[in-house]
């Protein structure tokens, strides 16, 4: 039973920066679609993450880097539509904010004009802080995203924990009071050490919210299908699955086929 089920308040990007001051957690969940992001916001997330995770799980691409930005309004668009509490956070993809402010602005308008999300999630620090600023400066609310960036895997040529040494540490340290300073309102850090998380959400004002970052973050985030068990390949040690709907649903439609093969499917009280 969800604590919020009964607060049925819209979030803002103000709430959850009340939240971390009164040292609320923040939850936070991707969705793609608008049947499961009606569930999810039934539930009371906090956070819906129309995530470029999208590539993966909606699309089967191997890495993020494929999806469009045409391909992430359409998601954006599906969940928008179902949710009425939770805050909407929209990934910009790949090659959309690298770079030339002007461009990552138009990219960030169409989003936000076109799905009617309350925000976009941006990959990067430094290198991309005048795309940053200037989408902010426009108006448009950004949560920022540092420590493993998934579209920035051609360059590190691994998924494993970033940051555990001292100089990639203080990087860190150092992009996110940048994005602070920039005014982004949230920062998601994936797969760090849990020490290091703790002291950037420690540092900081805005909410951290950690994927891999420890307990001592301001809110979690996780990829539905991983928690739920839609997928079970993919099993890092940050991740606890909630259900195991994989079995459920190769179940229920084999239940289904050996109905229609038996000539049991449909009975007489299921036809006109
Ligand atoms: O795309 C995504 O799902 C994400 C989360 C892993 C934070 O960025």
């Amino acid at each position: 039973m969800s604590v919020h089920k009964e607060d049925t308040r819209k979030v803002t990007t103000h709430r959850l920066f009340e939240m971390k001051q009164r040292g609320e957690k923040i939850a936070m969940l991707t969705a793609y679609d608008f049947s499961m992001a009606k569930l999810i916001d039934q539930a009371g997330m906090d956070v819906i993450l129309v995530g470029d995770s999208a590539s993966n799980v909606m699309a089967g691409n191997i890495t993020t880097l494929p999806i469009t930005l045409d391909q992430m309004i359409y998601h954006g668009q599906s969940v928008t539509r179902a949710v009425t509490r939770a805050l909407v956070v929209v990934d910009m993809p790949f090659g959309t904010c690298s770079g030339n402010p002007v461009e990552s602005l138009k990219a960030a308008v169409r989003i936000m004009k076109e799905t009617g999300a309350d925000a976009l999630k941006i990959e990067g620090g430094k290198e991309i802080i005048e795309d940053i600023k200037k989408i902010i400066d426009a108006g448009l609310p950004v949560m920022g995203h540092l420590g493993l960036m998934p579209q920035s895997i051609n360059k590190y040529g691994t998924y494993t924990v970033r940051a555990k040494d001292e100089v990639e540490a203080k990087k860190l340290i150092d992009d996110a009071l940048l994005l602070e300073e920039a005014g982004c309102f949230a920062i998601v850090l994936e797969k760090i050490p849990a020490a290091l998380g703790t002291r950037i959400a420690n540092r900081l004002k805005i909410p951290i919210i950690g994927i891999g970052a420890g307990n001592g973050v301001d809110g979690q985030v996780l990829v539905m299908h991983d928690m739920l068990g839609i997928t079970q390949a993919f099993s890092p040690r940050f991740l606890r699955r909630y259900a195991t709907l994989q079995d459920t649903i190769v179940q229920a439609v084999g239940n289904y086929i050996h109905d229609v093969k038996d000539k049991d499917f449909p009975n007489d009280q299921e036809q006109y």
